[in-house]
C-alpha cells in the first residue's frame, strides 16, 4: 500500500463528494470543507435554492459543483441523483449521509406521521443513500461513507422528548457497522460522526433550550459546525485508512457524564 505524506494525509484532491443536507448548517460546512480540501461536490438537498446556494460558494474556490434536489426518503430521486453525479463526474469517492430532521414530542403523543417522518428520513434516506451510492463503489473498487448519527445514539437527550430521533440515530450507529463489516471487502469504508449540541437551524429553532442544555455539556458551550470539519475530512481521507466501522463522537464531553 502507498502511503500519502503527512502533509497530503487528510487531502481529498481529486475525488468526488456526495453531500446530502448540504444546503445549509452542518452538511452545508461539509459541502464546503471538502471543496476547500480539494474535491468536486454533489450537494442534494430537498431544498433547491439553498442546494444551488452551497454550489455556488463551491464554485466560486474554483470546484466543480453539482446541486441537485432530491428527497433523501425517495428511493426513486436519490437514484437520480446518484446517476446525474455519475454522469457529471464519473464517480463517487465520499457519501456523506447528513440530512436529518428532530421532532421534539413526548412519546404516549406523538403521532404515526411524525414517528414515519423521522424515521425515513434519518434512518430509510442514509440507507436509500449507501445502497445507491454502494453500487457505485462496489464498481469502481471502494469509497468512504460518513454518515451523521448524534450524541443521541448513545444517550436520552434532556429535557426535550425525541424518542424517534434518538431510536433513529442509535439506527444509523448500527447501520454504519453493519456495511462496515458487509463493504469491507470492496474496499469501502463506513464510519459515523456523532455530534453534540451544534449551532445550526435546527437548534437555533429551540434557542431557549440552550441555558438548559449549557450545564450539561463539560465545554459549557455547543459546537460550531466548523469544529465537525476534522472529524470529517480524518474520515474522508487516507488519514483513516484503516478504521471502518467507527462512531467517532464530538460532543465537548457531553456523553462523559
Ligand atoms: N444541530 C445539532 O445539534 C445536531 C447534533 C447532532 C446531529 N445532528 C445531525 O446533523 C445533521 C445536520 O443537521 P443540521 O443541524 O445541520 O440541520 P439543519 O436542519 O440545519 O439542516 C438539515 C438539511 O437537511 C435538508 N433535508 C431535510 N430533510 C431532507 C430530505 N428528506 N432530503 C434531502 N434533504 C433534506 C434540509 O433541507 C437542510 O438543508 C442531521 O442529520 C442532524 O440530525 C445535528
Amino acid at each position: 500500500m502507498k502511503h500519502p505524506s503527512v502533509k497530503d494525509l487528510f487531502s481529498v484532491e481529486g475525488q468526488v463528494a456526495f453531500v446530502t443536507g448540504g444546503g445549509r448548517g452542518i452538511g452545508k460546512v461539509f459541502c464546503l470543507t471538502l471543496a476547500e480540501a480539494g474535491a468536486d461536490v454533489a450537494v442534494i438537498d430537498i431544498d433547491p435554492e439553498t442546494a444551488s446556494q452551497t454550489a455556488k460558494e463551491i464554485e466560486a474556490m474554483g470546484r466543480r459543483a453539482l446541486a441537485i434536489k432530491a428527497d433523501v426518503t425517495k428511493p426513486d430521486e436519490v437514484e437520480r441523483a446518484v446517476q446525474q453525479t455519475v454522469e457529471r463526474f464519473g464517480r463517487i469517492d465520499i457519501l456523506v449521509n447528513n440530512a436529518g430532521i428532530c421532532i421534539h414530542e413526548n412519546a404516549e403523543n406523538m403521532t404515526d406521521e411524525q414517528w414515519d417522518a423521522v424515521m425515513d428520513v434519518n434512518l430509510k434516506g442514509v440507507f436509500n443513500c449507501c445502497r445507491a451510492v454502494g453500487r457505485v463503489m462496489i464498481k469502481q473498487g471502494g469509497g468512504k461513507i460518513i454518515n451523521v448519527a448524534s450524541m443521541s445514539a448513545l444517550i436520552v437527550n434532556r429535557p426535550q422528548n425525541q424518542v424517534a430521533y434518538n431510536a433513529s440515530k442509535a439506527g444509523v450507529v448500527m447501520l454504519t457497522k453493519s456495511l462496515a463489516v458487509e463493504w469491507a471487502q470492496y474496499g469501502i469504508r463506513v464510519n459515523a460522526i456523532s455530534p453534540g449540541y451544534t449551532l445550526t437551524e435546527m437548534t437555533k429553532k429551540v434557542s431557549h433550550l440552550f441555558p438548559v442544555w449549557k450545564p450539561m455539556i463539560p465545554m459549557g458551550r455547543l459546537c460550531e459546525p466548523e469544529e465537525l470539519r476534522g472529524a470529517l475530512l480524518f474520515l474522508a481521507s487516507d488519514a483513516s485508512s484503516y478504521v471502518t466501522g467507527h462512531n467517532l463522537v464530538v460532543d465537548g464531553g457531553y456523553t462523559l457524564i
